[in-house]
């Protein structure tokens, strides 16, 4: 079944404008028989006897665990096996299609219109559910980039599996992160350096609050606001593994630098809904 789903790819052209199209089409042909259990068992016997393609995401949350099948720098193919409901609502930058393999979710797609840009990352939007379906066992969805393809997906069961293609390197249209409130944050990809100004400011930490505030300070001022939150979704979820008191220092920083902006009291809004 994996070497079926790896084999999906051939033939497959990120470039071509049917992209989109293509990989919903082949998703649609994808005929599993397997029960969860064969399905978990052969999947466990390919990561174990496999030489496993560069992983999309390693640590990432998005899927729990997400699993990359194929990939080959344009495109990749992954599963994503759903614990928990997720329930961000967001645009995308990239393009393909989903399938759900086992499972149900429900998809609310909404429109999306600009009501007040704060800065070139941030706004405030209507948003409007004008599409809801359940999306069971077997049913496929594309995925268009940009604006006009604005979705949630809350899973159902537990696990929910789903199958994507989509393309990977998008960096022409950004990615949005947008909040029942209307809020909207773009999503930024955490980078190397990212990573390592802010573990060089825990080790600061240890050494001199003063210096590693003034560290901390410094990378906000350099880093857009987008960035930053991001960022700050990252070290508040436990993802990063900051001490207590680094994560405390970083909290009390942010919210000492925002508070006083209009978008950052939607935010916190958004947080305590
Ligand atoms: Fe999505």
């Amino acid at each position: 079944m994996i070497q079926e789903i790896i084999e999906l790819a051939q033939g497959l052209d990120s470039k071509s404008p049917s992209f989109q199209s293509d990989c919903f089409s082949r998703l649609k042909t994808l005929n599993i028989d397997l029960s969860l259990e064969e399905f978990n068992s052969e999947l466990a016997h390919w990561l174990t006897t496999s030489s496993l393609p560069t992983q999309l995401n390693v640590y990432n949350n998005f899927g729990q665990p997400p699993v990359t099948l194929f990939h080959n720098e344009s495109f990749v193919i992954d599963l994503y096996f759903w614990l928990y409901s997720d329930t961000s609502i967001h645009t995308h930058s990239f393009t393909g299609a989903f399938k759900v393999l086992y499972g149900q979710s429900q998809q609310d797609i909404y429109q999306i219109i600009e009501k007040k840009k704060y800065t070139n990352d941030i706004s405030l939007n209507d948003i409007n559910i004008i599409d809801s379906k359940i999306l069971i066992k077997g049913e496929c969805q594309e995925i268009t980039r940009g604006d006009q393809f604005c979705h949630r997906v809350l899973h159902l069961d537990s696990p929910t599996i789903t199958l994507c293609i989509r393309t990977i390197n998008d960096k022409h249209i950004p990615q949005r992160h947008q909040f029942e409130n209307g809020l909207s944050i773009l999503k930024v990809e955490l980078e190397e350096t990212i990573y390592k100004q802010i573990f060089f400011y825990e080790y600061l930490l240890s050494q001199s609050q003063k210096m590693a505030k003034t560290f901390l300070n410094g990378i906000i001022e350099k880093s857009s606001p987008s960035l930053i939150m991001n960022l700050f979704e990252a070290v508040l979820s436990g993802s990063l593994g900051l001490a207590d008191e680094s994560i405390e220092v970083f909290h009390h920083t942010i919210i000492k630098k925002f508070q006083k902006e209009e978008w950052f009291t939607y935010y916190l809004e958004a947080c305590e809904a």
